[in-house]
């Protein structure tokens, strides 16, 4: 007995070495094997120098088995070697016409940039691999982070003019990602516009480009910087899929490639569009962090990976981070006419029904009173808050709720003092248009000054007042992104240093303010992306709240980013499209991420307060296993009448079940809803918030409720229901 007991300590022990160690290096052979739970991912040094990308999917445990990188013979003078060595980071130079990562022009017009394997260094998870031009000093460090427990890796690269002259970097990249050769591959991608982001697309990946982008100076409503793509039989539960996403908020590019070689390669970073930034001897550039993983289990299994990094490692708090309160807002309710008395009515609606952090939007500050004027002044408007934000903001608070406060700081009306006062800080061509959208401007972010006097502005706001919570808003796209105050070779760096700045902002606002939670909004989901993550709390899907559109805009941003960071609002009907949703139908769907409400409170009926103040509770009931826990997308809204969701906690002691119908016919009952994640074994009790489950029992087996599943009793036009499932015995 104490011999086994001896053996199992030492088996521990080397599982634990082994855990410990998710980056393996054979020194002799100069290959590496980054280690997940989940996958592994390998590279290595071939003959001439070049860093060769090895492997990449299920877990491995030996670099040994990893054969080495080797030199490939050319095909013809048309296919030369090159093109079938699969390099990690490939400069724009030699025999390479595949997507480069990093392209530069020499103060002497020189473009030949060959880069080869120089030193490493590893430190626990982190592994920096230098390499540099084979004739002068252009190093780039290729950065490799392993996040072992959630079957994550990243990657950015760290470009350095170590040279005497000065040169400009036209193509800079994070990463380029290779699949397994292979034909029949297909790309899953988001797309969207205004109001109809995160949209699911599937297409197969044939010989040629296809490229995901932003030109717009944001990250965009058009296309996020997330991708997966499978061997094209993928399902949400099964089949492999590799995933990625670009943590960037500005422009941003990843083309995914099929080459003649039955390579598909997928690299990402700046846009490569308008871009150009020059390094003098001595500066570096930084480029973005493209996250990646390998998920075995499907689409599913890709997100849950994916949630669970942006949980623990990614969003400010990580774990530690609070669940995301109930919030109401005010901008459906009143748009731009907020004042002291409005405002503290919908408190105290808000406060009745359980409300817990109450945001005033828009309206608040300066001459604004609609989108014509006020941007810019980020004074209270003494009109409508005679003795400032104080009395309201204690009212709130005496009622037991945070506030919020709307801020869009990147912006200026024509129409405001600060553009009359400033009117150089707008981004512009001197001489040319200053085209608008909705009124405004677009403040030059790149700029140090106005960087700085942001910082200011917000940090008074959050310092003489009780804010817990800014919802930062950015509602237009870019145009005329000139910079005529620095010299015209650098002009061009605002696209970079914008975002930058922005970033800084808002790390030096929480640094500050530590209690301060931000929420990212760029008119609904024009500023979703990872990059952003590491300083908000939430985002902004949609300023689509019609509640039947939201399931599939939902979907879709579940697809990349966690439930806790999905901000979603109950507003008033009818909505977009003219179309009418039953209020429970608002709830669920809105209760499937960071619950809010966005209605007018003052129309609500004593019935519709009743149905919130249930919806609330059973909010703070099920909100840890849905912002917490694993998400099963069981019924997508593309491909059924029903859309059903499950959140099931990481031990798999509670899920909550969500099921929507929207239009029954032919009086066909709904599916059956196989439920997944819980325990075989267990016995789970079973609790409908309106009676609507017709199981025969109130307590079943996991085993039950996953091989033959949940029937619901779900009717006619946007019926809904949930059920929250409790573990009775193991
Ligand atoms: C766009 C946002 O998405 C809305 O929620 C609201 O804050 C308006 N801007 C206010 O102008």
């Amino acid at each position: 007995m104490r011999r086994l007991g001896f053996m199992v300590a030492i088996v521990a022990t080397f599982s634990c070495l082994m855990a410990a160690q998710s980056i393996s290096f054979d020194e002799g052979r100069k290959v590496w094997l980054l280690k997940t739970q989940q996958s592994s991912y390998a590279m290595g040094v071939g003959p001439d120098g070049q860093l060769e990308h090895l492997y990449w999917g299920g877990p491995l445990w030996r670099a040994q088995d990893v054969p080495a990188a080797t030199n490939k013979k050319d095909i013809s003078s048309f296919d030369p070697r090159e093109m079938l060595e699969n390099e990690e980071f490939p400069g724009w130079g030699g025999k390479r016409y595949y997507e480069p990562a990093l392209k530069i022009t020499r103060a002497d017009g020189d473009r030949d940039l060959v880069l080869h394997y120089q030193s490493q260094a590893t430190k626990g998870d982190e592994l920096d691999i230098t390499l540099k031009d084979i004739n002068d000093d252009v190093e780039a460090v290729l950065r490799y982070r392993v996040y072992a427990d959630v079957g994550v890796i990243s990657r950015w690269a760290t470009i350095t003019n170590r040279t005497k002259q000065s040169f400009t970097v036209e193509r800079a990249q994070s990463a380029t990602w290779y699949m397994p050769p292979g034909d029949g591959y297909r790309l899953t991608y988001l797309s969207g516009r205004w109001a109809a982001e995160t949209q699911i697309n599937q297409e197969p990946i044939h010989e040629g480009m296809k490229v995901l982008e932003s030109r717009l100076g944001h990250t965009g409503h058009n296309l996020n910087p997330w991708f997966a793509i499978d061997a094209g039989s993928a399902d949400e539960e099964h089949g492999g899929v590799y995933f990625g996403a670009l943590a960037w908020s500005g422009n941003w590019r990843i083309s995914v490639e099929q080459t003649p070689y039955k390579q598909v390669r997928v690299t990402g970073g700046f846009n490569t569009f308008d871009f150009g930034y020059p390094l003098k001897p001595g500066q570096s550039l930084e480029t973005p962090v493209f996250y990646a993983g390998f998920a075995a289990d499907g689409f599913g299994g890709a997100s849950r990976l994916l949630h669970n990094m942006e949980r623990e490692y990614i969003a400010p708090g990580g774990l530690q981070s609070r669940l995301r309160p109930v919030l109401y807002n005010s901008w459906e309710a009143t748009t731009f006419d907020v004042n002291q008395p409005g405002q503290e009515a919908l408190a105290e609606k808000a406060a009745k029904l359980g409300v817990e952090l109450f945001v005033m939007d828009d309206g608040w500050f300066g001459e604004r009173n609609t989108d014509t004027a006020g941007l810019g002044d980020w004074v209270v408007n003494p009109k409508k808050f005679p003795n400032g934000l104080g009395p309201l903001i204690k009212r709130v608070n005496d009622l037991g709720m945070d506030f919020g406060l709307w801020v869009e700081p990147e912006m200026v009306n024509p129409d405001s003092d600060l553009y009359r006062k400033h009117p150089d800080w707008v981004m512009n061509f001197k001489g040319r248009p200053r085209s608008e959208l909705r009124n405004q401007l677009v403040l030059n972010l790149a700029r140090d000054d106005v960087r700085d006097y942001l910082f200011t502005v917000l940090d008074k706001l959050a310092s003489e007042n009780n804010i817990r919570y800014f919802k930062w808003d950015m509602n237009r796209t870019f145009a005329e992104p000139g910079w005529p105050e620095v010299a015209p070779e650098e002009q061009k760096e605002l696209w970079v240093k914008y975002v930058n700045n922005l970033y800084d902002i808002l790390a030096r606002l929480r640094a500050k303010h530590p209690k301060l939670e931000i929420e990212s909004c760029s008119g609904g989901g024009g500023r979703v992306d990872l990059g952003v993550l590491r300083y908000v709390d939430e985002f902004w899907a949609s300023d689509n709240t019609e509640a039947f559109d939201r399931l599939r805009i939902q979907e879709g941003f579940s697809e990349a980013y966690g439930a806790k960071f999905m901000s979603a609002w109950v507003t008033d009907v009818p909505n977009m499209n003219g179309r009418s949703t039953p209020l429970q139908y608002r709830f669920l769907d809105a209760m499937q991420g960071a619950l809010g409400i966005g209605a007018n409170l003052n129309k609500w009926t004593s019935e519709d307060e009743q149905l919130a103040t249930k919806m609330i509770a059973l909010d703070k009931q099920i909100r840890e296993v849905v912002q917490m826990g694993d998400l099963y997308r069981l019924l997508s809204p593309r491909t059924n009448d029903t859309t059903a969701n499950e959140y099931v906690s990481k031990n798999a002691d509670k899920a909550v079940l969500f099921a929507f119908r929207h239009s029954q016919e032919y009086n066909t009952p709904p599916p059956t809803i196989r439920l997944r994640g819980l325990d075989g074994k267990s016995v789970y009790r079973l609790e409908s918030v309106d009676r609507k489950l017709t199981a025969p029992t109130t307590e079943v087996s996991g085993a039950y409720l996953m091989e033959h599943g949940l029937d619901v009793k779900l009717t006619g036009d946007f019926d809904s229901t949930a059920v929250v499932i409790t573990r009775a015995t193991q």
